[in-house]
């Protein structure tokens, strides 16, 4: 059945006109003010009044974790119940990470990630890539799941999680060049898993086994230092960058000062760290501290939150995404004795539209279209699913919200829809509510009811070197070809 949404405002990451969307066969087909159904379909199509709302492309949430094994756990949020947290919350494609284990083939993993996604998903996803170690058949099965029926477009090294996902800098090197050779944008979780590894050591001898010690092991200069060396070696590299969760000012920092040295290189706060800060950590509550827990971890410094909105509107840094992680408090009593074994990671999926429209638009610092440019446009682009994902135009999928701006809502973990039993944001009021979503023309969320079916999720193939991305790539090749000196005439 076609969809008419009649009398909102539309808003795109470039407009915001008046407008009237019809919706058939999953795809958006009209986008007019005072729209006139075409008669073959003036029979069957179903109105929903938008007066008072704001017509948006669905979020894309660029960094989601569903059902991680991770610390000897796995995140309780499967593809299943993110995916329907995520659409609940307005947000209506993730990319969620493949993460080999260092001894597991490429192939291997991106087939255990099909299994689990394909019969949960409730909504589009995609794939992003990990790479945690380095040989001759990494390389070359990195070149296959870039075709088109794998669909990845980008790998993610992790600086962090020493002995388990960690890289070495040469083998980041040379997964950032194979990156450039291939198409692929590069991207980075920036800490210094060695030191840290170090820290945790020494905190662990002198007492200090509860959350406290998870901040303390992770000063904010470890997250700016391995962010520096992630720009540099992408640059060295030719390679595109993307940075995961960037939590803290100095990181940001660094991130800014690399493009503005011409470095190609984007990075993504996200819910949490726009949301709360890191005071949490020394809750004389366990329980509270070890569920704020995730890493690079939240700012100490209270002021972190506001100004990495700052960034997101000013330019410095780009898009936003959630991290999403959960695990249960019993499966973070897991460290109750020694604070490195409790599972990192928080919720976000859900609340992060809410949040970004809390913190971003209804405070003031940016308007409609940016919201929808950091929230979904930027993430479409990037990833190379732009336009027919991340905008409200004729052609482009029917993954849509309206949006009404000016209602509240109390975010609590009585109420939301994640599998978890803790919410990082309890309490908070959130002005900006998803009253409809529109998954690829289903209405799958309406006034706080949930109508999903799992594996009606589509995977969207991610295609290489995507221009928004790539363009500048090959001038720089060329400008980078090291200089040989002639001397056979001595
Ligand atoms: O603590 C976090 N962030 N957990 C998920 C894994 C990661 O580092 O992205
Ligand atoms: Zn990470
Ligand atoms: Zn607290
Ligand atoms: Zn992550």
């Amino acid at each position: 059945m076609a969809l008419l949404i009649k009398n909102g405002t539309v808003v795109n990451d470039d407009l915001m006109i008046k407008a009237d969307v019809l919706v058939l066969d999953g795809k958006i087909i009209m986008v007019e003010e005072n729209l006139v159904v075409p008669e073959n379909l003036s029979k069957d199509y179903q109105i929903y009044d938008a007066t008072d709302r704001l017509v948006i492309p669905g979020g894309i949430d660029p960094h989601t974790h569903m059902q991680l094994p991770f610390m000897g756990e796995v995140a309780v949020d499967d593809f299943y119940a993110g995916t329907r947290a995520a659409l609940a919350g307005g947000t209506t494609m993730i990319i969620d990470f493949v993460i080999p284990p260092k001894t597991s083939s490429l192939l291997e993993a991106y087939k255990q990630w099909r299994d689990w996604a394909d019969p949960k998903v409730c909504c589009d996803y995609a794939l992003s890539m990990a790479v945690t170690t380095w040989n001759e058949q990494i390389s070359e099965e990195m070149k296959i799941v870039t075709e088109p029926s794998f669909g990845i477009n980008s790998f993610k090294f992790f600086l962090a999680y020493k002995n388990v996902f960690m890289v070495t800098d040469e083998e980041f090197f040379q997964g950032l060049k194979r990156c450039a050779q291939i198409g692929a944008l590069g991207r980075v979780h920036a800490e210094n898993g060695s030191v840290i590894a170090e820290k945790q050591k020494e905190l662990l001898e002198m007492g200090i086994t509860g959350p406290e010690g998870h901040t303390q092991s992770r000063p904010e200069e470890l997250e700016a230092e391995a962010t520096n060396r992630a720009c540099t070696l992408a640059s060295q590299a030719n390679c595109p960058l993307y940075v995961v969760h960037v939590m803290s000012k100095g990181a940001a920092k660094v991130i800014a000062e690399h493009r503005q040295n011409g470095a190609i290189v984007f990075g993504e706060p996200i819910a949490a760290g726009l949301g709360c800060d890191g005071t949490h950590y020394y809750s004389k509550d366990w329980m509270h501290a070890a569920a704020h827990i995730l890493s690079p971890p939240l700012s100490r410094d209270p002021t972190t939150p506001s100004t990495l909105m700052d960034l997101l509107a000013c330019g410095q840094l780009h898009l936003t995404a959630t991290d999403n992680c959960t695990f249960t408090c019993s499966q973070k009593k897991l460290g109750l004795n020694d604070f490195t074994k409790i599972p990192n990671g928080v919720n976000g999926v859900e609340d992060r539209m809410s949040v970004v429209w809390e913190k971003g638009v209804h405070s003031g610092k940016i308007d409609p279209m940016k919201f929808v440019s950091i929230t979904s446009t930027t993430a479409a682009r990037i990833f190379n699913c732009y336009p027919r994902k991340g905008r409200i135009a004729v052609g482009s999928d029917a993954d849509i919200v309206i949006w009404n701006p000016s209602a509240t809502r109390t975010i609590s973990a009585q109420t939301h829809h994640h599998a978890n039993d803790f919410n990082i944001f309890e309490g908070m009021i959130v002005h900006g509510v998803p009253e409809i979503t529109i998954s690829r023309g289903k209405v799958v969320w309406e006034y706080g009811e949930l109508n999903v079916e799992a594996g009606n999720g589509k995977f969207i193939s991610l295609p290489p070197f995507c221009n928004y991305v790539f363009s500048a790539i090959p001038a720089r090749a060329r400008k980078m070809q090291p200089i040989s000196v002639d001397r056979s005439n001595i």
